[in-house]
């Protein structure tokens, strides 16, 4: 049998057995194996997870297990936990902006490949000798939950010096972006693509690969997402631009990769006056609700594992710091009966959320129980 997080039921089994007494991460690994699947059988080239949306080692472990042999990593840091589990494992440094002490290290490591989007720091990688350096673009795209072309990537002009810049230092050119994070529609890979093949036009090159950055959206609410209409629109659209010969492409996703993994538990510590207290928040498990609420896949369990029935109320939750902006951004649909002591079983929470918590006020959780399937 595997575990299905997204049934309330076999979390709260576990949260039966194991009476605990604060808020945890319950993990499935058959459920990581199942969405790992879905990326190396589906997408149409190389799948480098993105190691930021949880790095915890049973994660990077579970990955490589079932078959990923590439992580985009962010820092030193993400490089050594992957080395730890994975010492064979391809290396993508893919945070565009890096101290020369990072990238001492970040060849130390062995890293293969680097992503730019500005000429001084191009600049700071030196001689290339063969390094497969990805130039990182950015259009005004919407669609994505939000958006990263605020903070990095090169516009198509300053995208095709670079690329003539990598190749005449002897460097491989390839082009990357990012569509933006929870992006449940391909049509902004559609446009990213079509325009990476027009700046390497322009440039005179061939692109070494193009690496069509993370973006795939996690299971919210309503329907799953349809992963395979987006790695099929991605083939197709590479197909098109690139008439009928695309370069190798590569994705790096995080949040879809890992999100499905793991259910976040939560205990009401107090219900008052219409407002639900938890012993997490967004300091600590929840913080993205800030800004991407996770949807409405949230279920309410008593103390004995019974599911909540009766009809919700929106209710406004506060998370446990003395901080009155620990708040959840809008009110939480919840069955009118909620009691202290029940608990909040979010499905889907495997991605930034553990790596998020902050620990203000002593509260947040960090701890990941395991279930086995049997
Ligand atoms: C370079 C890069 N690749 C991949 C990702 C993963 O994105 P997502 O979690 O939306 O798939 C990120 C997220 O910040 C990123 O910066």
């Amino acid at each position: 049998m595997a575990f299905d997080l997204a049934q309330p039921r076999d979390a709260a089994d576990w949260l039966i057995r194991n009476p605990a007494h604060g808020p945890v991460f319950l993990f499935c690994p058959q459920t990581l194996a199942a969405t790992a699947r879905t990326f190396l059988t589906g997408f149409p080239g190389l799948v480098s997870y993105a190691v930021k949306a949880n790095p915890d080692a049973r994660i990077l472990q579970g990955l490589h297990d079932a078959g990923l042999r590439a992580f985009d990593v962010a820092s030193p840091d993400e490089m050594a936990r992957v080395r730890a589990v994975a010492p064979g494992a391809v290396l993508h440094y893919h945070n565009p902006i890096r101290s020369r002490a990072e990238i001492d290290q970040a060849r130390h490591f062995g890293v293969a490949s680097w992503s730019v989007d500005r000429m001084s720091e191009l600049d700071k990688l030196g001689a290339l000798d063969g390094a497969e350096v990805a130039v990182r673009l950015k259009l005004p795209v919407a669609g994505a939950a939000y958006d990263f072309g605020s903070k990095f990537g090169a516009p198509p002009e300053l995208a095709e010096a670079l690329l003539r810049a990598v190749a005449d230092r002897g460097g491989r050119p390839s082009m990357t972006f990012h569509p933006g994070t929870q992006c449940p529609s391909p049509a902004a890979w559609q446009r990213y693509i079509a325009a990476c093949a027009e700046i390497a036009g322009a440039a005179g090159l061939r692109l070494h690969r193009l690496n069509v950055g993370g973006g795939f959206p996690a299971h919210r609410g309503g329907a799953a997402p349809d992963m395979q209409a987006i790695f099929d629109a991605i083939a197709d659209a590479a197909r098109d631009a690139f008439d009928g010969t695309p370069p190798p492409l590569v994705c790096e996703p995080g949040r879809a990769m890992v999100a499905e993994c793991m259910a976040l538990s939560v205990t009401v510590k107090a219900v008052d006056d219409g407002a639900v207290f938890l012993d997490d928040g967004i300091y600590g498990g929840l913080s993205e609700w800030r800004d991407i609420a996770p949807g409405d896949r949230v279920r309410v369990v008593t103390a004995d594992g019974l599911t909540r029935q009766g009809d919700a109320e929106p209710r406004i939750v506060f998370g446990p710091t003395c901080d009155s902006l620990d708040r959840l951004p809008h009110p939480l649909p919840l069955p009118a009966t909620i009691a202290e002591g029940d608990r909040l079983i979010f499905a889907g929470m495997g991605a930034y959320s553990a790596c998020l918590v902050t620990g203000f006020n002593g509260y947040g959780t960090r701890r990941i129980e395991l279930l086995q399937g049997a």
